[in-house]
């Protein structure tokens, strides 16, 4: 019992095992890390909704919105915006398109399997050790900016509209996140170019996660406990069904699907520049029985070769800055000597 077992590689795609009875061992995590309802006391409230709509509709409203934005920012890492001026017909054709792509035959979709070199493309968890526990999802990874790294070839050309709604989408969700670091930057006191300055020519990408059904979710999980990396992730969840899970203090809440929402939250180079007044929070998917779900993560990310510090401001005279100067690059790499996922910026930080 209990040897480490070594698997044989490559790591199957998980939509291939939706409909066996039973899971791999590999799948199978560990008791502490299986997805129990919570034990923790309720009360704990669920991820704040903001209506965007609010910074338009006079000085008094306006204040409340940030507030809102800020207070969530501190409280939660995490928030649901609705009216976010990001087109809800396009939204569905996003989900449609990329659900189109994952119920295309598997020939056709591992043309596109993914690339340790840069993690684009169609798969499953790369880079994991030998033995190491697998998370129920299959994911698309694709790089939207900066433009010299932006290559169709590693984006699927099937369906045949994916290629411009993709794009389209793209647009708008770089128009909302600059909204938001304006607002960000407001509410922490500094001028509203703050954060758009830090970040740089910003960079995008996009993670399309697909999480088949499962035959028992109760011992997997569809992604395990990470914090994003990067600076924004602007979250488009499935419009049925659950599975987002935000950490609260000891418990794990679930994100209540909105079909109209985003749901933002901030990155770990968010929670540095602010010298963690607002937090990188983690968060895990779990999945269900009964349906497959789709989400899709839009990072937008500070140009890679700057370097992301606490903002002066932010350093009250008393104290000192929390964390240490690094690029957005050398964080990264720092991330990928802990392993692909799972790790958080104190896990960085410390190995640092
Ligand atoms: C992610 C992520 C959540 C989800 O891709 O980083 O946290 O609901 N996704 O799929
Ligand atoms: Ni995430």
């Amino acid at each position: 019992m209990n040897v480490v077992q070594e698997w044989p590689e490559p790591v199957v795609r998980v939509q291939t095992l939706a409909d066996a009875q039973v899971i791999p061992e590999r799948y199978i995590k560990p008791p502490s890390e299986r997805p129990h309802p919570s034990s923790a006391p309720g009360g704990a409230g669920s991820v704040p909704i903001v209506d965007l709509g609010g910074l338009k509709r006079g000085a008094a409203e306006r204040q409340a919105t940030m507030l809102a934005v800020s207070d969530a920012c501190i409280d939660w890492g995490f928030f649901q915006v609705v009216n976010h001026g990001v087109s809800l017909e396009l939204m569905a054709r996003m989900r449609e398109v990329w659900k189109g792509f994952f119920d295309l035959p598997m020939e056709v979709k591992q043309a596109y399997a993914n690339s340790p070199a840069t993690f684009e493309g169609y798969g499953s968890r790369l880079g994991v050790k030998k033995g190491a526990i697998l998370d129920w999802g299959d994911y698309y990874f694709l790089q939207l900016s900066p433009q010299s790294i932006k290559n169709y070839d590693k984006w699927p050309s099937l369906p045949a509209s994916l290629r411009e709604t993709t794009d389209d989408y793209g647009e708008e969700l770089v128009k909302l996140c600059g909204v938001i670091q304006n607002v960000l930057s407001l509410t922490l006191g500094l001028d509203e170019g703050f954060l758009h300055r830090e970040f740089g020519e910003a960079g995008a990408g996009l993670r399309v996660n697909y999480y088949p059904r499962c035959p028992q979710p109760d011992l997997t999980l569809g992604l395990s406990p990470h914090s994003d990396p990067g600076g924004l992730t602007i979250l488009l969840t499935d419009d049925h069904v659950k599975g987002l899970q935000v950490r609260k203090g000891g418990s794990w809440i679930t994100v209540e699907p909105i079909p109209d929402a985003l749901v933002v939250n901030v990155g770990d180079q968010i929670q540095v520049l602010t010298n963690g007044t607002y937090k990188s929070v983690e968060h895990r998917v779990v999945v269900n029985a009964v349906t497959e779900r789709l989400s899709m993560a839009f990072f937008y990310n500070p140009q890679d070769d700057l370097l992301i510090h606490p903002a002066k401001e932010l350093v009250a005279d008393d104290t000192y800055p929390m964390y240490k100067p690094k690029t957005f690059k050398e964080y990264k790499l720092c991330m990928r000597m802990l392993g692909p996922r799972g790790k958080t910026l104190a896990d960085a930080m410390k190995a640092t």
